[in-house]
């Protein structure tokens, strides 16, 4: 049992046909920001992403491109995966790809030993495969395809039609773990969030679980199976193992025992993987479960999920080359309820960043500074005797910063930004109040004043940590401005309001400039 104190995250690991739109990115972003806001809180964090790059879709594209997979994927990795969490600014631990060495070797290991154990067996399966989905389709899950596949049945997810398959593979038997998986959500209602996935994996689980196909023979790009190499294995099986040998299950003990095991972070299309197929996996190998599986909404456009295969696409950097990562950070995690379906629209991004970022959250940081560097030639105040108004900012300070926590501690990210954003909202009402402009010039109120810019400056302060783990490069710049000791980063945010002030207040650049937007 991992430390109480760590906390491992992870994304999923993302197909390599293609490059990352905004909702991969979406997912980054989020496991992201529950890192940093643990990592923030003291406790031993390490978040997890990667690629995915065995099976037939990679194997596909790659031929379809005159290259072998594996050059693919590198470019692939290279030139648009890794770039992405720069993009977005994602401070991960460590980037695992399922070529690596360290992930094959160990999932043979794994295998072997569930093997050994008669968990698996050989059968027959005749049944259809999704490439997009990489997964054995019931034909509840098809619909009738439209346009150029009239007349064929198609993924419901994908569009695109399914191929019937008939092959002899090894199985895994899953469904010898459904009574302990349906006592394991019983026990652990927090195992699968939220409510509406956890309550769609008990409908699956309680009508019956099927044994998993977990190997190939019609192609050979793959893990080889370790007591048969004219077997592959099945890529979904792979690929889940990616969040143990990315932690040294096979190799590294120690290490394996100080990470896991990992809250996941996924999109609701693979939540069947993570909540029934991956913890039966664990079981059978004798493995923890899971801390958790978050199956989040989608971006939709037009009303259906945005995907490579349908070229609805956006690339993040469409966003953030005009808006700046934190921008898109904020956006995301502050416009979607996190677990629920989200649109996207630029106007909706546009209105959010000059309101919220611009107007709120930027003007204030601005005036406060500019009003210390003005009335108080730089030097930070110190507050007098308090008001009432004071107080109730102190006290909200103190409020924010724990009801942000406790968010993010149910992996409300949502609720965790709108309870920083109640010290936003109330320190401009404080400011439009007080009125520290006219303050200023009346000389027998300088106590006044000084009580009214200490209270702002100790506000915007405790914003600038509380934010950190949304808006890194607003609040590190912010931070400098306040003269406050290291880094913004080295702040405990689940103790923000406890902040040590600095001495004097430098510059400070618009944290959110205005923009052009031709939309
Ligand atoms: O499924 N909205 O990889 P993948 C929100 N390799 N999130 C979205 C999204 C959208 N419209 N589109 C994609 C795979 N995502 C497997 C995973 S894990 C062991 C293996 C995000 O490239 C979301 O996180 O198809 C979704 O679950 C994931 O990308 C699927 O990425
Ligand atoms: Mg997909």
């Amino acid at each position: 049992m991992a430390d109480a104190s760590s906390f491992y995250i992870t994304t999923p690991i993302f197909y390599v046909n293609d490059v990352p739109h905004i909702g991969h990115a979406y997912t980054e972003v989020a496991a992201d920001v529950l890192a940093r806001w643990h990592r923030q809180a003291g406790e031993d964090t390490w978040m997890l992403t990667g690629t995915d790059e065995h099976g037939q879709k990679i194997l596909r594209t790659a031929t379809a491109n005159g290259v072998t997979p594996k050059e693919w994927a590198d470019k692939l990795v290279d030139e648009a995966w890794k770039p992405l969490l720069e993009t977005i600014d994602v401070a991960n631990d460590d980037f695992i790809r399922t070529t690596d060495a360290r992930h094959e070797l160990n999932v043979q290991k794994f295998l072997q030993q569930l093997y050994d154990d008669g968990h698996i067996y050989t059968g027959e399966y005749e049944g259809y495969y999704c490439v997009g989905c990489e997964e054995y389709k019931q034909e509840s899950e098809l619909v009738p395809g439209v346009g150029e596949y009239e007349g064929q049945l198609v993924c419901a997810i994908h569009s695109k039609p399914v191929e019937r398959l008939h092959e002899k593979n090894y199985f895994f038997r899953t469904s010898a773990f459904a009574d302990r998986l349906l006592a394991l959500y019983e026990e652990r209602p927090d195992f699968v969030q939220p409510e509406s996935a956890r309550n769609e994996v008990l409908g699956w689980v309680r009508s019956g679980l099927a044994d998993l196909s977990i190997s190939r023979s019609t192609f050979d790009w793959g893990v080889k199976v370790p007591w048969d190499d004219t077997h592959v294995v099945y890529v979904w099986f792979d690929a889940l193992l990616n969040y143990i040998t990315a932690v040294g299950y096979g190799e590294d003990d120690a290490e394996f025992a100080r990470r896991w095991p990992a809250q996941h972070i996924v999109g609701k299309d693979i939540l069947r993987f993570h909540a029934v197929i991956w913890p039966a996996m664990l079981m059978a190998a004798g493995l923890e479960v899971p801390r958790g599986v978050f199956g989040h909404g989608w971006l939709l456009v037009g009303g259906e999920k945005m995907s490579k295969s349908k070229l609805t696409g956006i690339a993040p950097s469409q966003i953030t080359d005009t808006f700046g990562s934190d921008a898109f950070r904020y956006y995301f995690m502050r416009a979607i309820h996190f677990g629920q379906d989200g649109s996207f629209s630029w106007e909706d991004l546009a209105a959010r960043y000059q309101a919220e970022l611009a107007n709120g959250f930027g003007n204030l940081a601005s005036r406060v500074i500019a009003m210390i560097t003005r009335y108080c030639d730089g030097e930070v105040p110190r507050a007098a005797e308090r008001s009432d108004a004071d107080r109730e900012i102190g006290e909200l300070e103190t409020r924010a910063t724990q009801a942000s926590w406790s968010a993010i501690q149910r992996l409300a990210i949502h609720d965790a930004i709108a309870a920083a954003w109640e010290l936003v909202d109330a320190l401009n009402g404080y400011l439009t109040a007080e009125e520290p402009w006219s303050l200023a010039k009346q000389p027998q109120q300088r106590e006044r004043l000084e009580t009214v810019l200490a209270t702002a400056y100790h506000g915007l302060g405790t914003l600038a940590v509380l934010l950190s783990p949304v808006l890194p490069q607003a609040t590190a710049k912010l931070w400098a401005a306040l003269g406050a000791p290291g880094t913004v980063q080295e702040q405990r945010v689940d103790r923000a309001h406890e902040w040590s002030v600095g001495d004097r207040v430098a510059p400070l650049e618009a944290l959110f400039p205005r923009v052009e937007v031709s939309v």
